[in-house]
């Protein structure tokens, strides 16, 4: 099986550099035709520069069809403008990779409430200003594939990331909800949790790992989940050629004989108890179990 962009139209979101350029490149090399969108801002999401119409230039050079988005995936107004210029030179937009992104580490003692703030507005408003943007033609057209970026500080936690990691979280659970509400218009919606080694997160990789994790090694993955194949609510992790799943399981529980907290301190074992657990597809899933131990099942 050969997957091919032809004919398609993609937005990249932080595509001047890093993960997102590597996938820019690689889905124009596969026929698309890409909007590299990107700010051009520092990791601390201070600056601005023209790396969005650097990436084009290398688009271009090799062949393909490109444009440039300077614009602020935190301003929907701007998103809005980046998607209707899509559509007037394109005819539509199929693919919508959410990936920029800002750091701004602390320990949570010394955590600004602006820096909270500012990173989830980046990460987590952001994204869901620019799937806004592009949410009612993608129904229209009945073909979407949005991809959010997370984290494996989201999924499971990193010291001195709390802000972070909640917009990351908060993406994975943006994705599970789009997903639900895309699927009868073919929209499909998944998320990836990437590690790679870019500025974001040069001081992390020991020299001799830099090569190992360039950022070409996430793109399969990334470009299996926006392709015509892809699957619809999954979080796929992707690094140095390794891809992997995260799920967000249900254990069985206990149906308590007293609704006493003590009760839950007895049973506390059972109920972490992670045999027969379950990976429900929605939020009433939840409901339906509760239910079903509710009548010994
Ligand atoms: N590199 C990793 O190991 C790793 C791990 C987990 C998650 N991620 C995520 O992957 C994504 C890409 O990160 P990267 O490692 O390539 O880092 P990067 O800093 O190279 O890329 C992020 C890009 O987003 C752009 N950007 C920032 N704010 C913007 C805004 N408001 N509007 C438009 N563009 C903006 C930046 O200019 C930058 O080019 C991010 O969402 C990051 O959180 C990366």
């Amino acid at each position: 099986m050969t997957i091919s962009f032809e004919g398609r139209v993609a937005i990249v979101t932080g595509a001047g550099g890093g993960l997102g350029r590597a996938y820019a490149l690689e889905l124009a090399r596969r026929g698309a035709k890409v909007v590299v969108n990107d700010l051009g801002v520092a990791r601390d999401g201070t600056g601005s520069s023209d790396a969005a119409q650097a990436v084009v230039a290398e688009i271009e050079a090799a062949g393909g069809t490109a444009m440039a988005d300077g614009g602020s995936v935190t301003e929907y107004a701007q998103m809005e403008a980046m998607v209707a210029r899509a559509k007037q030179a394109w005819g539509g937009v199929h693919i919508l990779i959410n990936n920029a992104g800002i750091l701004r580490d602390k320990s949570f003692a010394k955590m600004s409430p602006e820096d909270f703030e500012l990173v989830v507005r980046v990460h987590l408003i952001g994204s869901a200003n620019c799937t806004k943007a592009v949410w009612e033609t993608m129904r229209e057209q009945g073909y979407g594939r949005i991809l959010m970026t997370a984290s494996s500080t989201g999924l499971y936690g990193n010291f001195g990331q709390a802000n972070y990691g909640a917009a990351k979280l908060g993406l994975a659970g943006l994705a599970k909800t789009l997903a639900l509400e895309g699927a009868k218009y073919n929209v499909r919606v998944n998320t990836i949790a990437p590690t790679a080694a870019t500025r974001m997160t040069e001081d992390l990789f020991p020299a001799e790992l830099l090569e190992r994790f360039r950022p070409e090694l996430v793109v399969p993955a990334a470009l299996f989940l926006v392709s015509d194949e892809a699957p619809t609510n999954t979080i796929l992790g992707a690094g140095a050629g390794v891809v992997q799943a995260a799920y967000v399981t249900l254990t069985r529980g206990v149906a308590l004989d007293e609704p006493t907290p003590e009760a839950v301190a007895a049973n506390f074992a059972a109920i972490m108890d992670r045999t027969g657990e379950i990976v429900p597809q929605s939020g009433a899933e939840q409901a339906m179990t509760i239910m079903q131990r509710l009548q010994g099942g």
